[in-house]
């Protein structure tokens, strides 16, 4: 079949290349000539696991193209996914649907057959419909249908997920779009991958739900740590033993320094302004909003207090600034909250991140980067880990705290064990919901 994809960020760029890899022939369009020549060279302007590999394959094998050109992509095409941007709008929280609507608005003008408009970014409940009435008003004798099929794909593991998802969700309001959505993603469910088929409000709400589901588990590990930390309790083995009872699982349990990211920031912002608008206010999911930033808040408390009170002319080298490991995706992580602080209490902080460089320098002004987590902790006084990267989960504690000033460690992905980070020569060792 073939597809247009609107779009090459993060969500289009994986989608299409996933679909081409089915089988589909997929043309995606992007305005920005710059990056669309850089595809066609067969390089991503992303870092993604895998994905560059699984691009230049589609490619060679003549499945997957670049074009600025719509009119082109959309001939013959039976679906057209839209997969441009829903930042989170300035002042309000809002989704920023301009960008999605822009594009539907050109899609419309140029469009002559029936085609499927699929909506995959990311959007409040009711868009798809106002997709709908967007197409209509601007080419009233068009035949459409419109289709809300959201993504769950985590950064660094997107191609797994699209491959393997744990269900594919699709909001339709005919039969015949239903069936096209089959036909796209026939090859998961004659797999047995579950597919979802329901209307477009609940695949849209489906979505949003889902990602503050995620964000209020973790942010409400992130609070029993701080309990745990006052109680003598241990909140890596509450987890374990809370993840056993199957209702609960074992996963998103993980406490930390709260949860950072392009997606569980902007979407509980949005949920929690539709709750809103609709008279029917998510207190839960504005709590974990706020909780979220208490929890980074905390952190910043904790490497005060591991620094002896304050941290002026202190040497602090942070470990990980990405808002997990396996991206170089800095939105809303919690280094930006933290790192800023401690410039800011005039800390000399040397930060390190395998990927977070190209957009951290901007944003993480006063600092100075270090290649090494071992020539950053020459001489600190203290060692932050603040993003869990294998580079960091496999460090010779001793040799570490061998070249410090005064070696300290706050763990705040408790990846160490108390015990041994003592035993290596450390003096104070803290990490998240664990006695220290
Ligand atoms: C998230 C969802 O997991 C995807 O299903 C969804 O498709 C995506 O958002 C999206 O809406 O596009 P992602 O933002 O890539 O994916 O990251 P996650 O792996 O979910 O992690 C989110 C945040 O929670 C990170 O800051 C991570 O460090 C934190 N986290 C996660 C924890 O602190 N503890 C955990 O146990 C799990």
């Amino acid at each position: 079949m073939k597809i247009a994809m609107i779009g090459t960020g993060y969500v289009g760029l994986v989608s299409g290349v996933c679909l081409a890899d089915f089988g589909h022939q997929i043309v995606c369009i992007d305005k920005d000539e710059a990056k669309l020549a850089l595809l066609r060279d067969g390089k991503i302007p992303i870092f993604e696991p895998g994905l560059d590999a699984l691009m230049a394959a589609n490619m060679a094998a003549g499945r997957l193209s670049f074009t600025s050109d719509l009119q082109q992509a959309i001939t013959g095409a039976q679906a057209v996914f839209i997969a441009v941007g829903t930042p989170s709008r300035r002042g309000d929280g809002h989704a920023d649907l301009s960008y999605v609507f822009a594009a539907v608005r050109e899609l419309a003008a140029v469009l002559t057959d029936h085609v499927v408009i699929v909506t995959k970014s990311t959007v409040p409940v009711g868009t798809s419909r106002k997709v709908a009435d967007l197409v209509k008003t601007v080419n009233p004798a068009l035949d459409f249908d419109v289709v809300s099929n959201p993504e769950f794909l985590r950064e660094g593991a997107a191609i797994d997920d699209f491959m393997h998802p744990d269900r594919i969700v699709v909001g339709v309001q005919t039969d015949r779009a239903a069936a096209v959505m089959q036909a796209i993603y026939r090859p998961l469910t004659d797999r047995g991958f579950p597919m979802l088929v329901a209307n477009l409000e609940t695949a849209e709400m489906v979505k949003y739900a889902a990602n503050a589901f995620l964000a209020t588990k973790v942010t409400f590990i992130n609070e029993m740590a701080l309990l745990c930390e006052r109680t003598d309790a241990d909140v890596n083995a509450v987890a374990n033993g809370m993840g056993f009872d199957q209702r609960i699982g074992p996963k998103f349990l993980q406490a930390g320094p709260g949860y950072g990211g392009s997606c569980f920031p902007k979407d509980t912002r949005a949920l929690a302004r539709i709750g809103q608008d609709y008279a029917a206010p998510l207190q839960i999911v504005e709590t974990v909003i706020k909780v979220n930033e208490e929890v980074k808040r905390v952190m910043i408390d904790k490497i005060i207090d591991l620094c002896d009170g304050h941290v002026r002319k202190k040497t602090i080298a942070v470990l990980g600034l990405t808002f997990k490991p396996g991206t170089d995706d800095m939105r809303d992580a919690p280094s930006l909250t933290i790192v800023p602080a401690l410039v800011g209490q005039g800390a000399d902080v040397r930060v390190v991140d395998p990927q977070g460089f190209r957009e951290a320098e901007e944003l993480l002004p006063g600092v100075t980067w270090y290649d090494d987590a071992y020539a950053a902790v020459q001489g600190a006084d203290l060692v932050v880990i603040l993003t869990e990267w294998d580079d960091f989960r496999r460090l010779d504690l001793a040799r570490l705290s061998g070249s410090m000033a005064s070696p300290r460690m706050a763990d705040l992905r408790n990846v160490y064990d108390c015990d041994d980070a003592l035993a290596a020569g450390f003096t104070y060792y803290t990490g998240v919901g664990r006695k220290s």
